[in-house]
């Protein structure tokens, strides 16, 4: 049987080299139950470590609501949403952008 594979497309944006943002693709093996933190937490351990995110500076128990973000459209907070099999994730405000997925507050 073959491993089930996400497929998620990031918002990628870093002020002090890029002029505009644009989407990077990455797969991750899909474990049952993982968060789209969880996801977060491969590509950057396993995959790419210039990423940026709310990780370890947040409660990851949906209270403190620094991983805030967009899911495929919709806002929710990347620590508690489940992950599917097709996801593009935002940052909820682009305009606010510091760098990637990590907004000004
Ligand atoms: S990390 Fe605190 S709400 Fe998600």
């Amino acid at each position: 049987m073959s491993e089930k594979i996400i497929h998620v497309k990031i918002f990628r944006f870093d002020p002090s080299v890029d002029k505009e943002h644009y989407y990077k693709d990455y797969e991750v093996p899909y474990i049952k139950g993982m968060s789209v933190m969880d996801v977060l937490d491969y590509i950057y351990q396993n995959i790419d470590g210039t990423l940026a995110y709310y990780d370890h500076a947040g409660c990851s128990l949906g209270i403190c609501g620094r991983c805030v973000g967009r899911i495929n459209g919709r806002s929710g907070l990347f620590c508690q949403t489940l992950a599917t099999e097709e996801m593009q994730l935002d940052p909820l405000y682009k305009d606010r952008v510091l760098k990637d997925l990590v907004m000004k507050r």
